[in-house]
């Protein structure tokens, strides 16, 4: 069996990158090696879909500031990461609008959405609505300078420290410069079998 390298993690993000796509390389010939091809997937694209359908997810607006102007899009791939340091990861197609934007402008604030907001949701998902995206809703710029949804059930205001690509996405680590929480009941948005919906709101503890 293959050792998987023990690479210290070096601060600088090209060589991270380099250093994380050989030990990748090696956790795949572990994978092939120990199992010859007796996995030959059957799952489908829309089989896959139909699955995560069943997932219930919290609504985030993922945001940023490049070239003079905000840009964002819906999300519901966002997940803690690490404690130390607060990080979370978003995943974010590389054919989305603001894809780029993310990379650019190296920072990008988590607007996690209340079920008051459906409708910025529907307008931060829908390609035809992106110049008005930022004309609804009341906005301002915490520490990284991305916009940041007053209101939300909580913003996280991120830099972006690692991105790595898989498939047709990537996946942004940021790591959490600032947070700002709501001081009502909480009643998420949340997006399951295709739809939005909520649950029992709660005090904030
Ligand atoms: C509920 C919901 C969750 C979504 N989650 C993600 C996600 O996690 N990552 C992603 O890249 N796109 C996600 N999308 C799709 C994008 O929000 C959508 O394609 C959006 O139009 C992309 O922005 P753009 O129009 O500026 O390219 C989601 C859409 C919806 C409706």
């Amino acid at each position: 069996m293959t050792p998987i390298s023990k690479t210290p993690v070096p601060n600088d993000q090209s060589t991270y990158i380099a250093d994380f796509a050989s030990r990748s390389t090696a956790i795949e010939e572990r994978a092939v090696a120990g199992r010859s091809n007796s996995w030959s997937a059957t799952a489908t694209t829309d089989e896959f879909k139909k699955g995560m359908r069943r997932l219930a997810g919290g609504v985030c607006l993922i945001t940023t500031f490049a070239h003079d102007q905000p840009s964002g899009l819906v999300a519901t791939s966002v997940n803690s990461l690490s404690m130390e340091p607060p990080s979370l990861l978003v995943c974010v197609g590389r054919g989305s609008n603001s894809h780029d934007s993310f990379v650019n402008s190296g920072f990008f604030c988590v607007n996690l959405l209340n079920s008051a907001d459906e409708d910025l949701a529907r307008l931060f998902g829908d390609p035809s609505m992106r110049a008005q995206r930022f004309a609804k809703g009341n906005w301002e710029r915490l520490m990284t300078g991305a916009p940041a949804l007053n209101g939300a059930l909580a913003n996280f205001d991120c830099k972006l420290v690692r991105q790595f690509e898989y498939g047709s996405h990537s996946i942004f680590v940021g790591e959490v410069c600032q947070i700002r929480l709501a001081s009502e009941d909480i009643s998420p948005l949340i997006y399951l079998n295709g739809a939005y919906t909520s649950c029992a709101s709660g005090a904030l503890t």
